[in-house]
């Protein structure tokens, strides 16, 4: 006689039978547990609901049916792994985005670092590059470039080939060249680069002094020790648990009286670090160590 297994029917399970969103978040968290043991990335504290509504935005371009199916595809064909990566490394930036935490920097941390001999700056996530290029058109016309050394970070290595080619949308450049004003900048921001068919090139001397690199914030550690480290529009995308131990990371890795920039929608609330910096700016996130 055939049998019919419902969950329920005598199956040993540890509890009842799933509800469909529980099941639906027992086949992600295994989906990210097989990316994570197939491939190292791990995605498996990142803050639920954007990586759910991301990994559906995949499984519907990919004419799936299912997490589980998604599963199968990404074990099987890196080619979807890399679209999929694509998908969950957020990658939306702007030159001079959020002009006003520029303003702030110039004023309260570029002060501190005119008292360094040698910078060491870090931009954890720095997807394709935009925040590193302003960072270095402001030290530059702060006169400290040269002593800078500025290390540019993150998980996805295509955005960070995209960033060393130093060639951006031309349709970009109005709002670039309004956020540059806007952030204080003394030139014109037309300086900067030459406009070509394809896109703005930005001038090479803006990475002398600048080396990318992939770095994973959630399983590498500490690589130097750095007086500034922005990581900006990126802790959002992780839960309360993975926060904590990238703001370890981060502690870690600065010196003493090091500054650490977070974006307009992070901070270091409620976080146990929370009581080793003092807040240099509270409305542009920026804060110092001091312990
Ligand atoms: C929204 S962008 C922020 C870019 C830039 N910091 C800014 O504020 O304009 C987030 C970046 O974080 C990167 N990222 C996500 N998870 C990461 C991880 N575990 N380690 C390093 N970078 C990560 C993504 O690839 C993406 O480029």
């Amino acid at each position: 006689m055939a049998v019919s297994l419902t969950p329920r029917d005598g199956v040993e399970s540890p509890g009842a039978s799933l509800g469909r969103n529980e099941l639906e978040k027992l086949e992600i968290e295994l989906l990210l547990e097989g990316i994570y043991r197939h491939y190292g990335f791990d995605f498996r504290s990142y803050a639920y609901s954007s990586l759910r509504r991301r990994l559906w935005k995949r499984i519907e371009a990919e004419r799936l049916e299912s997490v589980s199916a998604l599963q199968n595809a990404v074990l099987h064909d890196p080619e979807v792994m890399e679209r999929l990566l694509r998908d969950l490394s957020v990658n939306v930036t702007a030159m001079f985005r959020d002009p006003t935490f520029y303003v702030a920097f110039r004023n309260q941390v570029v002060p501190l670092l005119r008292t360094y001999p040698f910078i060491r700056i870090w931009h954890a996530g720095c997807s394709t590059g935009e925040e590193v290029f302003s960072m270095a058109i402001l030290l530059t016309e702060e006169g400290l470039y040269d002593r800078c050394r500025i290390y540019a970070t993150d998980i996805n290595d295509i955005l960070l080939r995209q960033a060393k080619q130093r060639i951006f949308p031309l349709e970009r450049m109005q709002e670039y060249t309004d956020n540059y004003i806007k952030a204080g900048g003394k030139r014109s921001f037309s300086e900067y680069y030459t406009a070509m068919y394809e896109g703005a090139l930005f001038s090479a001397a803006l990475l002398k002094n600048a080396v990318f690199s992939q770095h994973n914030l959630v399983t590498d550690g500490s690589f130097a020790e750095f007086n500034v480290i922005l990581c900006r529009n990126v802790l959002i995308y992780f839960d309360k648990s993975l926060q904590g131990k990238v703001h370890g990371l981060f502690y870690d890795s600065l010196s003493t009286f090091g500054v650490l920039c977070l974006g307009s929608k992070e901070s270091l609330k409620f976080s146990r670090y929370e009581h080793c910096y003092e807040e240099l700016n509270t409305r542009e996130k920026i804060y110092r160590k001091v312990v």
